[in-house]
C-alpha cells in the first residue's frame, strides 16, 4: 500500500518547536571528492590503540542492552577527576547530557541565560525544556561578557551557560573573571561550565572547573569524548557536579542513553590519558600556527583555545566559504558573522590559508 503524504495531519506541532531553528552540521564533503572536513570541530586521528578492539569486543554482545547509566565508565570517569560516582552522569554526547540538565532544572516560565554567539544548540535545548532563552551578545576580542551575562540574570532564571573555551570564537573564560562572576551569582542558578574543548587550553590563566567547584556547590561542568579523545562518532559525553544535582539528570536522563560499544571505547580512551594528550599537543601546536599564519593575513583572529579558529569575515562568511569548498576544505560559516576552522591535517589547513589570503 502506497503510504499517503497528500494529506497534511491536524496534530498540533509546540509553538516553542515549530519556531526553533534546524541544528546546523558542519558540512560534509560532496560523495566522491577529495575533501577534508574541517567544519565541525572533530579529532583529524584515528581511534586511539585498542579502542577499535573493545568495539568489536562490545559488538559481540548487541543483543544485550548496555549498562543502564553505564556504571564501569562513570566510575573510570569519578576515579579521574577525584570525586564520587554519584558525581557523574553520562550520556549520548554531551549535547544530549545539556538536554537532561534543562530539562531536570527549567520549565515553562524559566529562563536560560547563555553568551551568544555561541554553541548553537544552546538556544535550541532552552527552547525544547519549555524555558525562555535569553541570548547576551558576546564582548570584545570573541570573548564571553560575564558582567553582561550577570546582569541578564533575573529572578526567572535557573541556569547560565558559560561555554570555555567559547565555540565559535575561541577564548576561553579567565578564573579571576569567572570567580568575580560565581560570586556574584545567586546560588539557586545553575551555573553549567560547558568545557568540550577544555584539553585543548594553554592560556594559563583559564579558569576549569575544578578551580571553581569547592567554593561553588551550584555549578555543573559539561564534558565530552567527542573532540581530544576522538569519539565522535560513538557519542559519549557526561556532566560532573555535586550529587544532589547529578541525581536529579540521571533522573532526566534516557534510560541506556550510552551504548555498550561507546561506553567500553570510552573507558579505554580515557586510560590512554597520555597519548591523548600527545595528539592534543600536535592540534595545538597546528592551531597556534594557523591562527599566527591568518593573523599575518590582516586576519583579527581572536585567542583560539579549542582546536579550532575564528575568522571574523562578516558578511562575506557564506562566500569565503564556498569558496574553501571549491579548494577541497569544507568549513563552518555563521552567516553574517564569520567562519570556524577546525584544526586538521597540515594539508588542508595550507589550502585554507590560500583561501583565507585571497580574502583577507
Ligand atoms: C561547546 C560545545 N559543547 C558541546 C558540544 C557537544 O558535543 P558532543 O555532543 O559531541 O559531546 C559541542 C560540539 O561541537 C560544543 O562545541
Amino acid at each position: 500500500m502506497a503510504l499517503c503524504v497528500s494529506m497534511s495531519p491536524k496534530v498540533p506541532v509546540r509553538p516553542a518547536i515549530a519556531n526553533l531553528p534546524d541544528y546546523v552540521a558542519g558540512a560534509r564533503p560532496p560523495v566522491g571528492r577529495r575533501a577534508y572536513k574541517l567544519s565541525s570541530n572533530e579529532s583529524p586521528f584515528p581511534p586511539l590503540p585498542g579502542v577499535l578492539a573493545a568495539v568489536a569486543d562490545a559488538a559481540a554482545d548487541i543483543n544485550r542492552y548496555p549498562d543502564m547509566i553505564a556504571a564501569g565508565l562513570v566510575e573510570a570517569l569519578a576515579a579521574h577527576h577525584g570525586v564520587e560516582s554519584a558525581q557523574v552522569v553520562a550520556g549520548n554526547g554531551s549535547v544530549a547530557v545539556l538536554g537532561h540538565v534543562l530539562t531536570a532544572f527549567t520549565g515553562q516560565g524559566d529562563e536560560v541565560v547563555y553568551p551568544w554567539r555561541s554553541f548553537e544548540a544552546y538556544p535550541i535545548l532552552a527552547a525544547l525544556s519549555g524555558a525562555t532563552g535569553v541570548g547576551v551578545p558576546l564582548g570584545a576580542e570573541g570573548r564571553l561578557d560575564l558582567p553582561a551575562l550577570l546582569a541578564a540574570i533575573t529572578p526567572r532564571t535557573r541556569v547560565v551557560m558559560i561555554c570555555s573555551p567559547n565555540n565559535p570564537t575561541g577564548p576561553a573564560v579567565r578564573r579571576d573573571e569567572l570567580k568575580l562572576f560565581l560570586d556574584a551569582v545567586p546560588s539557586d542558578v545553575l551555573v553549567v561550565l560547558d568545557e568540550a574543548y577544555v584539553e585543548y587550553v594553554t592560556d594559563p590563566d583559564a579558569a576549569t572547573y575544578a578551580d571553581v567547584a569547592p567554593d561553588h556547590p551550584n555549578v555543573i561542568s559539561l564534558r565530552t569524548f567527542s573532540k581530544a579523545y576522538g569519539l565522535a562518532g560513538l557519542r559519549v559525553g557526561y556532566a560532573i557536579g555535586r550529587g544532589r544535582l547529578i541525581g536529579a539528570v540521571r533522573k532526566a536522563a534516557t534510560p541506556f542513553g550510552v551504548n555498550a560499544a561507546a561506553e567500553l571505547a570510552a573507558t579505554v580512551s580515557l586510560s590512554l590519558d597520555l597519548a591523548m594528550r600527545d595528539r592534543v599537543a600536535a592540534v595545538v601546536a597546528a592551531r597556534d600556527a594557523m591562527a599566527d599564519a591568518l593573523r599575518a593575513q590582516g586576519w583579527a583572529v581572536p585567542d583560539a583555545q579549542g582546536n579550532f579558529v575564528w575568522l571574523p569575515a562578516g558578511a562575506d562568511a557564506v562566500p569565503f566559504a564556498q569558496d574553501a569548498t571549491l579548494a577541497g576544505v569544507m568549513v563552518r560559516a555563521f552567516d553574517g558573522s564569520g567562519v570556524r576552522v577546525t584544526t586538521g591535517e597540515p594539508e588542508a589547513v595550507q589550502a585554507l590559508l590560500e583561501v583565507a589570503a585571497t580574502w583577507a
